[in-house]
């Protein structure tokens, strides 16, 4: 038996109406999912705008959004004009932000595995910087200039040898990682050497990223320490402790505000003597929690003493992150947001296999029926991201809500558009 959705999991400007029922963005939101129909995410755009501006508050200028987290047009805009860089790592998400009107100048491009065409492209714009990640990479970069390309600004990513608690398929810090040049193999050291005497690149900065999810300030303070020491010979410019603050999705859990993640790695950065620039790159701790999934129940199947399952029009498709990292969800009903929560069910998708679950173990009203919208909240990062068009399902409509507006920045996906590719 749960009690009322804890209203800390909702956006920013999240409101419980006279009537019980949930408002974002000065819109109620029962009414999104019959204006826009479902699947369907709603994001608070002022709470977008607050992390932001919280960040550039807390990390200063350089700090950049990881627009892997979630990215369209309109994110990266909002981003960029809240003072954001923006942080890329394939050659699409350097497509769609310069697409969407983001200067190159304020780009971090990032990849274990970059292309040359990739990195050609990304030097050809004039990306702020090229974060390298291996010795194969820096190989590349010196043939492309010396076939004429312009000399870049590089970063080297660093793998310090610090194990995040988090979820393993998310922990990137750990010496046994494909990311990065290893501080315990004298790799790090090497490459940095080898990119500071090379006249094919312009050092200016280390990254180093240990996971993603991470609750724990110690986790990066630790990260902190081992880079602080282990770049004080080179008087380097940016030193940018990637991203990862982890973010509440769950009743009971709790994480530090951005601000506090900050402040944790700079103070323990100077208290070690450390002189460069500190930044970061937040991608989930900016779009989480303004995010939340609208859905319709469409089937109940009680199988008494066994399980009860509640069919919804999304699934694993639109948010695969409780099958493959087994990650908690809340469910309620935003008709009742703030109603008691005695029954409880297995929420699953339509897609055809008995992993598609939403919420393995949900708590919902008791009145929950046939055509109720059901919503998951915190569902802003690495959802509509990480989404796929399995079984031909159609890919959600994402709306931004704001002071009783609501603008649709993803529209939904057509039936066309699930043979736009094939020949
Ligand atoms: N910087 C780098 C180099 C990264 O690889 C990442 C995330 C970030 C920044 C942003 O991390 P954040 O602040 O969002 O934790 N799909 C997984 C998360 C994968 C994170 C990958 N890299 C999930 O749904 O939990």
């Amino acid at each position: 038996m749960a009690g009322p959705l804890p209203l800390s999991l909702l956006p920013d400007t999240a409101e419980v109406l006279a009537s019980g029922s949930l408002a974002v963005g000065g819109l109620e939101v029962t009414q999104l999912a019959e204006e826009f129909g479902t699947p369907l995410f709603v994001y608070d755009e002022q709470h977008l705008r607050n992390r932001c501006r919280e960040s550039v508050s807390a990390w200063g200028e350089g700090v950049a959004y990881a627009s892997k987290a979630f990215l369209c047009k309109a994110m990266a805009r909002l981003a960029h004009e809240e003072g954001m860089m923006i942080d890329i790592a394939t050659g699409g998400e350097l497509f769609v932000t310069l697409e969407s009107g983001v200067p190159a100048k304020r780009l971090i491009f990032h990849g274990n595995n970059k292309t040359n065409a990739e990195i050609q492209t990304a030097i050809e714009v004039g990306v702020a910087a090229i974060v390298v990640d291996s010795f194969d990479e820096i190989d590349r970069i010196d043939a492309l200039v010396a076939a004429g390309s312009r000399v870049p600004n590089v970063m080297v990513r660093i793998t310090p040898g610090v194990k995040a608690e988090t979820h393993k398929y998310v922990q990137t810090g750990q010496d046994d990682s494909k990311f990065g040049f290893t501080v315990s193999t004298g790799d790090a050291l090497a490459a940095i050497e080898r990119v500071q005497a090379a006249t094919s690149m312009n050092l200016v900065g280390v990254h180093a990223h240990i996971g993603s999810q991470v609750f724990r300030k110690e986790s990066f303070q630790q990260a902190a320490a081992v880079m602080a020491q282990f770049v004080a010979p080179f008087r380097l410019q940016e030193f940018s402790v990637g991203g990862g603050l982890g973010v509440p999705y769950v009743e009971g859990e709790t994480a530090p505000t951005i601000t506090e993640w900050a402040e944790a790695v700079i103070t323990e950065c100077r208290s070690r003597g450390m002189l460069a620039n500190i930044s970061a790159e937040p991608g989930r701790s900016i779009v989480a929690t303004a995010g939340m999934t609208l859905y319709s129940v469409g089937t109940i199947k009680d199988l008494p003493d066994i399980r009860e399952y509640i069919a919804v029009d999304g699934g694993f498709g639109d948010n695969p992150r409780p099958v493959l990292y087994g990650s908690g969800y809340e469910a309620f009903l935003p008709r009742s947001v703030a109603a008691e929560r005695p029954r409880q069910a297995t929420v699953v998708g339509m897609h055809c296999e008995s992993s598609d679950q939403i919420v393995p173990d949900a708590w919902l009203p008791y009145d929950v029926a046939i055509g109720d919208i059901l919503a998951t909240p915190v569902t802003g990062a690495y959802g509509h991201a990480m989404g796929s068009n399995y079984n031909k399902v159609l890919r959600p409509a994402v709306v931004f809500v704001m002071e009783g507006k609501a603008r649709l920045v993803i529209r939904r996906e057509t039936l066309e558009d699930l043979v736009r590719a094939d020949l």
